[in-house]
């Protein structure tokens, strides 16, 4: 287990080198500078209408990866510290919903969608309090990492920049907003739809996200114009007026574009989601889990996994799941926020808020519900559903049972076929089964129920009395034997005397 690694930063920067080319600059070199991050805001922008999506639901809030995309984005700034802001337009309502448990974050309103540099404005005064430095980023854009933002932060402070841009040298920039550079240094983000040929050339491309000294963003949007292809407010046109104005603007450029890679549309969304897996099975990789295969197993990334254990294909581990060291898991297999120990063998089987011990087996084909708990050593086999039922130590329930709101003490062995009826039409009702009892196949245990320590209940039992401790309970009709009907009827059937 442990924390993420993210790999290195690979970047570009913008110094000495000719317009729309990036020269390499080390990690380290960004890394190195560490210049305390403090009177740093964050500024989401999430107003956009998501017309792409043709979704009810606000295009931030649709998931990937376990999460929502403006998850994503928030986690990414968590740890950059400061305050929060989101602007948000078209479901407003429901997106604070989702973030209502998130601390420091403040929500603003545009309400009418005119533009990158429009969006900005609901956030102003919060802005001019504040004061500082602003990250201003994209709330579809769930790929952005922290180490890349804290790279960007410095840079910007280093180079005393009124605005530092994230950028990226892509290979087909088509659509996104060029970066313009004189003597090596950005000059201005031309979109799309208004530059002109030469420009549609340059590879270096605007990733939406960026630093500024919020003074000069909100002297730049004073500025602002809708004289553009769009009629709309860009916040990328503060950039030439900050140039124009003598004040210093830099770049951070990306040499991989994975990582600004926004969402507009559903294939964009499934795109981003399996960057992110991969991005997670790496991780786990690197932190000695193997992936057998990892073009059809899922993690989100807020799954923890600890070292030598294999995850089989087609496996899905989703939400809070956790699992232990030297587990074997899949293939076949979804978790949904389960616990799992080390040395936990848990093949082609679904599970929901389960707990499962220390070296417990479970499945193929079993299926653990909220409140499941699998005992140490205890054995859950085919075809078997547990519900808010606690195994205990080296217990053993093999085939075809469910075992509902029920305690089973250590090394009970339940036969094949074994039910707890623990639902009235009205009510449920709890059993209990005392260590090392032995319940035998086909028995329905009707719950409200107790069966001893030690007792023995005979197969084929319907029982609605407690058993005490070290008795045998049968509930079974004396079986009726004929000699020689069955040999007699056929006769009379075909008319054969023998066989
Ligand atoms: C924008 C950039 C472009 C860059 C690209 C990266 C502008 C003018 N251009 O283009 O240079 O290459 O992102 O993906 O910014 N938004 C609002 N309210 C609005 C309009 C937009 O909140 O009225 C938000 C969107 O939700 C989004 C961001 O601003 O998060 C960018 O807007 P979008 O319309 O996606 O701009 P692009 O055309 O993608
Ligand atoms: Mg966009």
């Amino acid at each position: 287990m442990g924390g993420a690694r993210p790999p290195p930063l690979r970047t570009h920067r913008n110094t000495s080198h000719s317009a729309g080319k990036c020269a390499k600059i080390k990690p380290v070199d960004v890394l190195r500078f560490h210049t305390p991050l403090t009177s740093l805001s964050v500024l989401i922008l999430a107003a956009g209408e998501g017309t792409r999506m043709k979704s009810d639901l606000p295009k931030v809030l649709h998931s990937v990866a376990g999460k929502a995309l403006v998850e994503h984005v928030l986690d990414a700034v968590a740890p950059l510290g400061g305050g929060v802001g989101v602007v948000l337009g078209r479901g407003a309502e429901m997106v604070k919903e989702r973030l209502s448990a998130r601390k420091n974050v403040s929500f603003f309103i545009q309400k009418e969608r005119r533009g990158s540099g429009d969006a900005v404005r609901p956030a102003a005064r919060w802005l001019e309090r504040r004061g500082g430095n602003v990250l201003v980023l994209c709330g579809d854009a769930p790929l952005v990492r922290t180490e890349t933002l804290r790279a960007l932060t410095r840079l910007h402070r280093r180079e005393k920049n009124a605005a530092t841009l994230l950028t990226a040298e892509v290979p087909n920039p088509s659509g996104y907003g060029r970066i313009r550079r004189e003597k090596g240094r950005p000059v201005a983000i031309v979109e799309h739809k208004e530059a002109t040929p030469a420009e549609r050339d340059l590879r270096e491309i605007n990733s939406g996200t960026y630093c500024f000294r919020a003074i000069d963003l909100l002297e730049g949007l004073r500025r602002l114009r809708p004289d553009n292809a769009k009629g709309e407010y860009y916040i990328t046109d503060v950039i030439g007026f900050l140039v124009g104005r003598g004040r210093s603007v830099g770049a951070l450029c990306l040499a991989d574009g994975d990582e600004i890679l926004g969402v507009n549309n559903r294939r964009e969304l499934a795109d981003a989601g399996q960057r992110l897996n991969r991005r997670t099975l790496d991780r786990l990789m690197d932190e000695g889990v193997t992936v057998v295969d990892p073009a059809t197993t899922y993690v989100d990334a807020t799954v923890r996994v600890g070292s030598d254990t294999v995850i089989e294909p087609q496996t899905f581990l989703v939400g809070a799941t956790r699992v232990g060291r030297h587990c074997r898991i899949g293939p076949m297999t979804r978790l949904i926020n389960c616990r799992l120990a080390d040395h936990v063998y848990l093949e082609a089987s679904f599970g929901e808020s389960a707990r499962v011990e220390t070296g417990a087996r479970v499945g193929p084909w079993s299926r653990l519900r909220p409140g499941a708990v699998v005992g140490r050593d205890a054995h859950v086999g085919n075809f078997v559903e547990l519900k808010k039922t606690r195994l205990g130590v080296g217990a053993k329930v093999n085939h075809l049972s469910y075992l509902g709101d029920a305690v089973v003490g250590a090394r009970v062995n339940v036969g094949a076929g074994v039910i707890t009826c623990n639902y009235d039409g009205h009510q449920k009702h709890s059993t209990t089964i005392g260590a090392e009892a032995f319940i035998g196949s086909n028995v329905n245990l009707v719950a409200p129920l107790r069966v001893g320590a030690g007792a023995v209940v005979g197969a084929g039992s319907t029982l609605t009395k407690d058993v005490p401790a070290g008795s045998l309970a049968l509930e079974r009709a004396p079986a009726l034997i004929k000699r020689g009907w069955a040999k007699k009827r056929r006769a009379e059937k075909t008319g054969q005397t023998h066989g």
